[in-house]
């Protein structure tokens, strides 16, 4: 790889799910950082080795791999409960790499009075659920936005710790007491609880944006992990059915302070099919017995929460929205093996609205659109053993070339299994018949 694509950034571009911390881990061997730089204890990224299976909520998948420098950045929202509970886990299974581990000083810290919050509101919201992972992710970045938040400079620093929990909490408390109905938080209890996580988290708590501009500087490579996915972008996903942070490649520098000009590589990643948890429009959701298939075959039950995904058909209007807002220059293609055994494989080219045929993705969460779909012929043997393209039965070759020449981006890898072994790095490139270059060619 060239100096220009010293640095890249892995975003999912369908709704969250599509496999990112198993392509992450894949890559991280060949960098020297690895960066969170949006959402929060919402996200699950799974890693399997041998017979270990790793869940990330906060820590950067990176940290698996010795060395590696991980680092939570200030577009993160950040439970240090659950920060706490998933170094303890890594130390448990043998793994004590927490001296990699760095912090901005500037993200945000969800309390306990955003956990019920994001719980309150969902019950009684007058709009119907979103259906939300009910970490407290929505309330936090609230604060944010209104200029109420507690980041962890504040958190590490007892006496403005102090200050701003008592204000914040008289108002939370008002807010559960009055508008829900909760019982109110206790001062002291969270007060004390806090103070202990500032204690363990301190020394790994520092100014990011100047970390990164230093090792960039010294030559340093760095990969950025997108959480959830490009369909659940605040601003550009299915709103409201989205997430509160800005989950694209375009969430990058604001999450960071790290100009996204230096970073020349992203890597988009999308599962084979397509999976929703929660609520929202999904216009190629089954909701019959191949979508029972997709969701047993594939395991498609959350990380987080354990919830079944709804589960359907690849949706290539989606994804080219989601290509063109995250300026994706290749993909990742993942869980292709979940489609083995199929007779025929569906891919959504076009939606039908009122008998008109439609290119575009939809902005208004209310309209109907009807996947009009091609089919494709399937394979009836396991594909988890292969390792490059060749291996692969024609079927799923065929596959992969119409997604790129539909997309009109390259494939640079693919994902056929659970373990780190099972995944096929494309060299050359998969490129859309036509096309020499990726997509900024
Ligand atoms: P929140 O991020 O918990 O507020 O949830 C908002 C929406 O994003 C809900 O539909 C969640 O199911 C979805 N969501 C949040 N995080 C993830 C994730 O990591 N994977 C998939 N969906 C997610």
């Amino acid at each position: 790889m060239d100096d220009s694509s010293r640095h890249v950034c892995i975003v999912g571009i369908q709704w969250g799910d599509e496999g990112k911390g198993k392509i992450v881990d894949a890559l991280t061997t060949g960098f020297d950082i690895v960066v969170r730089y949006q959402g929060g204890a919402n996200a699950g990224h799974t890693v399997k080795i041998g017979e270990d299976q790793f869940i990330f909520h906060l820590i950067p998948s990176g940290i698996l791999q010795d060395g590696k420098v991980c680092i939570i950045g200030n577009g993160v929202v950040l439970d240090p409960r659950a920060l706490i509970e998933e170094l303890d886990e890594l130390r448990r299974k043998g793994i004590d790499h927490e001296a990699n581990l760095w912090i901005s000083e500037r993200a945000h810290v969800v309390l306990p009075y955003h956990r019920l919050l994001d719980a309150a509101r969902e019950e009684s919201s007058p709009g119907g659920k979103i259906g939300t992972t009910l970490r407290g992710i929505g309330p936090c970045y609230t604060d944010k936005a209104a200029r109420l938040g507690i980041r962890m400079v504040d958190l590490i620093e007892p006496r403005a710790f102090r200050v701003l929990l008592s204000r914040n909490l008289e108002q939370k408390n008002a807010e559960l007491v009055k508008l829900f109905g909760k019982e109110p938080l206790d001062f002291d209890a969270v007060h004390d609880e806090y103070c202990g996580y500032a204690e363990r988290l301190r020394p790994r708590v520092r100014d990011i944006s100047k970390l990164l501009w230093e090792e960039e500087r010294a030559g340093k490579r760095i990969i950025f992990e997108g959480a959830q996915g490009t369909l659940l972008d605040l601003d550009l996903g299915t709103y409201p059915y989205v997430t509160s942070s800005n989950t694209s490649f375009l969430g990058l520098g604001a999450g960071t302070g790290f100009s996204p000009r230096r970073v020349s590589n992203v890597l988009g990643v999308a599962k084979a099919y397509s999976t929703r948890v929660g609520e929202g429009p999904f216009p190629t959701e089954l909701k019959d017995e191949t979508g029972e298939e997709l969701r047993r075959k594939g395991a498609e039950f959350g990380a987080t929460t354990g919830r079944p995904r709804r589960c359907g058909w690849l949706d290539l209007v989606a994804l080219r929205y989601a290509i063109r807002y995250g300026d994706v220059d290749s993909l990742a293609i993942t869980k292709l093996d979940v489609l083995d055994g199929f007779d025929r494989i569906k891919v959504a080219t076009r939606y039908l609205q009122g008998g008109q045929q439609v290119d575009e993705f939809p902005t208004a969460s209310g309209e109907e659109h009807r996947p009009d779909y091609d089919t494709l012929p399937g394979w009836r043997c396991d594909i988890s053993g292969s390792r490059r393209f060749e291996d692969l039965p024609p079927e799923a070759r065929r596959y992969l070339q119409f997604i790129a020449d539909r997309l009109d981006t390259p494939i640079s890898m693919v994902s056929v299994g659970k373990e780190r072994e099972a995944t096929i790095s494309m060299d050359p490139w998969l490129r859309p018949r036509g096309r020499q270059g990726g997509n900024r060619a």
